[in-house]
């Protein structure tokens, strides 16, 4: 299948791993490049510069196919070091990033100067139009469905990609909500080039996760996710459980940031994903775990995510008209 997103970016499938902050190692965006997809290694889930710049290199003795990495900017406390992480990506010569969250600004004149190829994530039709303007080389738009953060206008995938179809004029990749070839199949149809997947990934078996967090999501359907952080109009989809219900209902009483910062800490998520333990803090999941039946190796799914959208195309379709 050739699209506009695999001739860009020297790839066999229109399939990218997003970036995923605990999950976006080397084994994983590894898997997803060898499988013909576009895999990504996530910045910040390094804890240094020079440890992204071990990563990159770890992916790239595991792979020969092209991968990319996620930067992500996001309003936090104490910010890590963007710019060295920016440096650490230009100087690894890794071909192409993705940018997701606020004011990608500096980092894609940066990056665009360095020859890096620019991915850049975002929820809106307005964002993806200012980063075409910035001069990025395609978007990722992620619908109200999607894992991570949403935003905070609430529009499915559905109306945003052929929204978004409508107006930007560089490659649309469709996010949030994908996990199967009628998806892809879909997502082309609403004028995207390609699809990216988050959530999908964390259930295979390269995922560089505990087996019980891949198992949970093969057993929850698409009632499975809360939006927390809403009343801080910074919105995240996660998996529902213990934590999320009460980060939920203590944000329905009033509570601050502060009143719950022990219970969506980063580290007590952490402590939960190297445990095994589901209901020990927050983690990121998307509406489409009810589509989520095994937990297969990157590679069998790809394939079978391929093969299923060329059946919809060559028969269910055409059957339809012929
Ligand atoms: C566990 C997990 C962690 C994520 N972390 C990040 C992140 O650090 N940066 C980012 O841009 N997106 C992150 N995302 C969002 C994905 O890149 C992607 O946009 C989203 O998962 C698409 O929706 P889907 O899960 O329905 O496929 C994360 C998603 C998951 C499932």
């Amino acid at each position: 299948m050739r699209t506009r997103f695999t001739e860009l970016f020297g790839v066999r499938h229109p399939i990218v791993q997003g970036g995923m902050q605990w999950v976006g190692r080397a084994e994983l965006a590894a898997a997803v490049s060898n499988a013909g997809g576009l895999g990504m290694v996530t910045a910040l889930t390094q804890p240094t510069p020079d440890a992204l710049v071990r990563e990159i290199a770890r992916c790239r003795d595991l792979t020969d196919q092209p991968f990319g990495v996620n930067l992500t900017v996001l309003p936090t406390i104490t910010p890590p070091p963007y710019a060295e992480f920016r440096q650490a990506i230009i100087e690894s010569g890794v071909g192409i990033v993705e940018t997701a969250g606020s004011n990608p600004k500096d980092h894609v004149s940066a990056f665009k100067a360095a020859g890096v190829k620019v991915i850049h994530k975002c929820t809106s039709v307005r964002h993806a139009l200012s980063a075409e303007r910035l001069g990025v080389d395609a978007i990722s738009i992620d619908g109200f469905e999607c894992a991570g953060h949403p935003g905070e206008d609430d529009v499915p995938g559905l109306i945003l990609v052929p929204a978004a179809a409508d107006k930007v004029r560089i490659p649309l990749i469709a996010s949030g909500g994908f996990g199967d070839g009628r998806g892809l199949v879909a997502a082309l149809a609403l004028g995207a080039d390609a699809i990216n997947m988050g959530t999908r990934f964390c259930a295979t078996v390269e995922a560089p996760i505990h087996e019980n967090f891949k198992r949970q999501m093969v057993a929850n359907d698409e009632t499975g996710t809360e939006l927390i952080f809403r009343t801080m109009r910074n919105t995240a989809r996660v998996a529902k459980n213990a934590v999320s219900r009460q980060v939920v209902d203590r944000e329905r009483q009033g509570a601050t940031f502060d009143d719950i910062r022990d219970l969506v800490a980063g580290k007590r998520g952490v402590e939960g994903l190297l445990r095994g333990d589901v209901d020990h803090g927050i983690w990121t999941a998307g509406q489409v775990q009810a589509l989520i039946r095994d937990i297969p190796p990157v590679d069998a799914l790809v394939r079978r995510i391929m093969a299923e959208a060329e059946e919809i195309i060559t028969n269910r379709l055409r059957q339809l008209v012929d």
